[in-house]
């Protein structure tokens, strides 16, 4: 076995976290239906926030919008981290640019690549989706009650399925050299846990800063499809709630969801 077809070392990480709230518990799988899904059910069970579910192989990765996401085993990260946090509601549509902004981050840290962010949820590197993220979340009376926040990168995979191969990359193909997994996962952790702490005390308002300043969205022409129905437009910013704010034709749109296509790229 060389090192992109074993299990990642989770004792090693253990190791590397150094005692730090995300990932103080981690469940490992080789093979499972779902981190997301498995994340869900410990947190229904009252796992404690920064729990960690980490699977080499899943057999129905879920994607945004109902989509499938596809890893090949020992060669990616694939995992789902338990959040309890102390916001409102509303911040569903937030977190997943802190998230994002924070896994960039930590990319970046440890490859020294650039890396992008594709509203809502995308990372991208080279034009090309390096990274996505699923956030999952069950409300309580007074709020928030988990969050479940779900990361696919896209670390040492070198090709990829037809349907995806002209829009996929990772970070071994983007950096020419083959990436450590354990380190990588660590600093991801550590950026999410640096950040989740600067939200949970001061809100979003400087992390909305941040996510633009990743992306090249601003000012482009893009389309936007939503439940079947498509909506063009020129990228003016986010909204303090995180949704896109479009110029469609004149008239201002604020949209909370939906598949992005950047036109002209
Ligand atoms: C997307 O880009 O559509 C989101 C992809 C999220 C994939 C990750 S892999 C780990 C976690 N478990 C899942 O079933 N999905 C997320």
């Amino acid at each position: 076995m060389n090192s992109t077809s074993s299990l990642l070392d989770t004792v090693a990480l253990k190791k590397k976290l150094n005692g730090r709230k995300f990932g103080s518990k981690i469940f490992t799988f080789e093979k499972i239906d779902s981190t997301n899904n498995c994340a869900r059910a410990l947190a229904g069970c009252w796992a404690e926030e920064g729990t960690l579910v980490l699977a080499e192989m899943q057999t129905a990765g879920k994607g945004r919008m109902g989509r499938s996401w596809q890893a090949n085993p020992y060669e990616n990260l694939t995992f789902s981290l338990i959040l309890r946090p102390t916001l409102p509601p509303e911040a569903l549509n937030l977190l997943p640019l802190y998230a994002a902004v924070a896994v960039a981050e930590a990319i970046e840290h440890e490859t020294g690549l650039s890396v992008e962010c594709k509203w809502p949820n995308d990372l991208l590197i080279g034009g090309r989706k390096s990274a996505g993220i699923l956030l999952e979340g069950s409300l309580k009376e007074e709020g928030l009650d988990y969050v479940v926040l779900g990361i696919g990168v896209n670390v040492n995979q070198t090709t990829f399925p037809e349907d995806i191969s002209a829009s996929a990359t990772s970070l071994r193909v983007q950096a020419g050299k083959e990436i450590d997994r354990v380190r990588l996962l660590r600093e991801i952790l550590k950026t999410l846990e640096i950040h989740y702490a600067a939200i949970n005390k001061k809100g979003f308002h400087d992390l909305i800063p941040l996510w633009l300043s990743r992306t090249r969205m601003l000012n482009r022409e893009i389309s936007v499809t939503q439940d079947g129905t498509v909506l063009s437009g020129i990228v003016k910013g986010l909204s303090p709630e995180g949704a896109l704010i479009l110029d469609a034709g004149g008239t201002e749109k604020t949209l909370f969801a939906g598949d992005v296509t950047i036109l002209g790229s």
